[in-house]
Formats: C-alpha cells, structure tokens, sequence
C-alpha cells in the first residue's frame, strides 16, 4: 500500500452556547499501512446533522461525547480503495460512521454495503440513509394513518420533508413550518405539501390557527420551543407527538423552561413518544424496502444541498443552525 495522506476534522474545545470554527480543527494525517481483516476507504460523502451538536457536549446522553483532540464520527458513505478482507474488494461502497475525515481504514464488521444501483450514492445519507430512516420510524412510532392531519416543524430539512413526503403517501393531510420563503415553496411545489408557513413572519400559533381550523393529530417535532408550544395548543383530544429533535434549543447554554402550556397533555390526553432512530436497526430492511421502493419509482425526492470539501465541513455543519439548508445538508469530499 502506498502511504495515504488524509485530512480530518477534530475536536479542539467544547462549544459553550453557539458553536464557532475555533472549537476544531482540519489536521493531515498520514494512514498507518492496512493490515490483514481491514478495509481502505476513500470518503465520498460526509454527513453533517444536528444530533452531533449534542456529543460535542460533556455528559451522559443517549452516545458518548466527541473526545477533545479525535476526530469528529459520523455518516458517511464510501468506496473501497483496497481490502485484506475476502467481505469487501476495491470499488465496492460502504456507508460507516467514520465521516468527518477523507480516508479510513476499517474492519468488514464497521462497514455496511451498499448498492451501486442506487444514484446518487449519496442518497444513503439523506432520504435511504439515517435522516429518512428517522422520518419513517416517527411516522410508524405513533401510527401515522390516512386522513390524520399532520404537522411537521423543521419541514424542509433531511427529516422534515421525508417525513412529509412519506405522510402525503400515507394519505394525511400535511402542514409544515420552515424558515424562509424559498423553502415554503420548496415543500408546496416540490413535496406536495398541503400547507406550508414561513415561521419567521409571523407566531406559529397564530399560522396554525389560520391553517388548521379544526386542530391536528400529530406533530413531528423537529424544533421544540415555540413550535411544541403552538402544536400543543392545536392537537385535537388523543392526538400524537413525535418528539425526534429540538433544534432550537441545542445551541442554549442554559436549559431553558418547558412549554407553558404543558397541561394540554392531560386535557386532551396526548401521547408523546420519544424517538431514537438507532433503535429501529432491526426494522431496517421494512425501511429499505418501503422507502427505497418509493424512491426508485420516483415518488420520493432526495433533496441535498452540497458543499464542497472537507475545509467546508464545519461551515456546513454551522449552517444547519442558520437555516443554511433544503433538504439533507452534505460534504462532497470526492
Ligand atoms: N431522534 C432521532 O433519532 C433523530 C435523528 C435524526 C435527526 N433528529 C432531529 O431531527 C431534527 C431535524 O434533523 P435534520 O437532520 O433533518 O436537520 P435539518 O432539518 O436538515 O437541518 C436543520 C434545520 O433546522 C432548522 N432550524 C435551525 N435552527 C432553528 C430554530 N431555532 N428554530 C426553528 N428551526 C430551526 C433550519 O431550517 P429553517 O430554515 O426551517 O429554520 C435547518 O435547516 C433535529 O432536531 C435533529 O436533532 C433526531
């Protein structure tokens, strides 16, 4: 094996409050030689996603913190330069938790093959990877039927606009919030969303009012705060959440209060289920076949925005907070 240089992102310091570029840093590196039973991969993709805000904090959570001074984990998918493994050969893809960095060296049980089949490759990251896994499982979590109305917070990134698609296919009626006009048009023209608001503009509670005069039966919360407030409010008697993220409230340095308005709970008997993807990996050939099936027919879009290069990941990882995204927020790194 000739001598790989690869770059990788790492940890410098934990982010108080909102993270800045100052807390990593893109170091080269050069790979040891590939020993008998691993594989070399070339990244092509990286994912960028909110939860690993979360593990850049000190603490127990659902997964360990980042460590200061390692390189950052996570999604991505690649190809196999070179194996000593009889699992894998060269040109093979894999997706793995080993993102953030250009080259790797792992062992066959830390890869998961993928098919060629399947453009672009990375759509194993977005709509058929993690994220789409997500909105397929929320929506299975609180047995999302035809005819519920629905409304998704967060619409219009990876999750979000899955989730929304998906529901459209069940045969809700599906109203979602987002953060800009481009993304309100976004859902209505490209992910036929019934409803779509701009939460900028005016109070949710108010825009839910307008758009769902009757109340909703399910929230898929992507945001928490003021959102889980209003859809709090809104939800009609036994109506569902799906507590899958609370973007808003992952850069505070302190914990903020609860919604106000809690006791809609008990008033109205409301379910609220906490989601936690990993959980569902024994379900994810039904997944792959359900949502895969939708997405080789057409009937589902993998929207990504891209940048470019491992020197943009930080910024593209920043950018999920602002709003920077439609649809699943990627690095190209080959
Ligand atoms: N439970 C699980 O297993 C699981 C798995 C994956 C993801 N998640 C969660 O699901 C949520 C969505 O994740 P994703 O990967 O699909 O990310 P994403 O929606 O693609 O990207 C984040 C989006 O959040 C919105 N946002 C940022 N700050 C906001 C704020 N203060 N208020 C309202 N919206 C804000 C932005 O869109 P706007 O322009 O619309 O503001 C941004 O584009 C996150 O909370 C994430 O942690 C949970």
């Amino acid at each position: 094996m000739t001598k790989i240089t690869s770059r990788e992102i790492r940890l410098v310091s934990r982010p108080r409050g909102m993270l800045n570029a100052d807390n990593f840093s893109l170091v080269r590196t050069e790979l040891e030689p590939l020993q008998d039973q691993q594989v070399l991969v070339r990244n092509l993709f990286m994912s960028v996603d909110p939860y690993m805000r979360g593990r850049m904090n000190e603490g127990k959570s659902y997964v360990p913190p980042f460590k200061i001074g390692e390189p950052l984990e996570g999604g991505a998918v690649g190809e196999v330069v070179e194996s000593r493994t009889k699992e894998f050969k060269s040109g093979d893809v894999v997706t793995s938790n080993f993102g953030w960095r250009e080259y790797f060296r792992a062992s066959p049980q830390e890869l998961h093959p993928v098919s060629c089949d399947i453009q672009p490759l990375s759509v194993y990251l977005g709509a058929l990877g993690m994220t789409g896994m997500t909105a397929w499982a929320g929506l299975n979590l609180v047995a999302v039927k035809a005819g519920d109305i629905i409304y998704i917070s967060g619409a219009a990134g990876a999750v979000g606009n899955v989730a929304g698609q998906l529901a459209k296919l069940r045969g809700c009626r599906v109203i979602g919030s987002v953060g800009s006009m481009e993304k309100v048009m976004f859902l209505r023209e490209e992910c036929g969303f019934d409803i779509a608001f701009d939460y900028k503009t005016a109070p949710v509670l108010e825009q839910l009012n307008l758009e769902a005069p009757d109340g909703i039966d399910v929230y898929f919360d992507n945001v928490g705060g003021e959102a889980l407030e209003a859809a709090l409010s809104v939800l009609r008697v036994n109506g569902r959440i799906i507590a899958c993220g609370g973007i808003s409230r992952y850069n505070d340095e302190k914990p903020q209060p609860g919604p106000s308005n809690l006791f809609n709970m008990t008033t109205k008997r409301l379910t609220m289920k906490g989601l936690i993807v990993s959980d569902w990996q024994d379900h994810r050939g039904e997944f792959e076949e359900e949502v895969g099936g939708y997405f080789r027919s057409g009937k589902l879009k993998n929207k990504e925005t891209i940048v470019e290069g491992i020197g943009q990941a930080i910024n593209a990882f920043i950018g999920l907070f602002d709003g920077k995204n439609v649809g699943k927020m990627l690095v190209k790194l080959a």
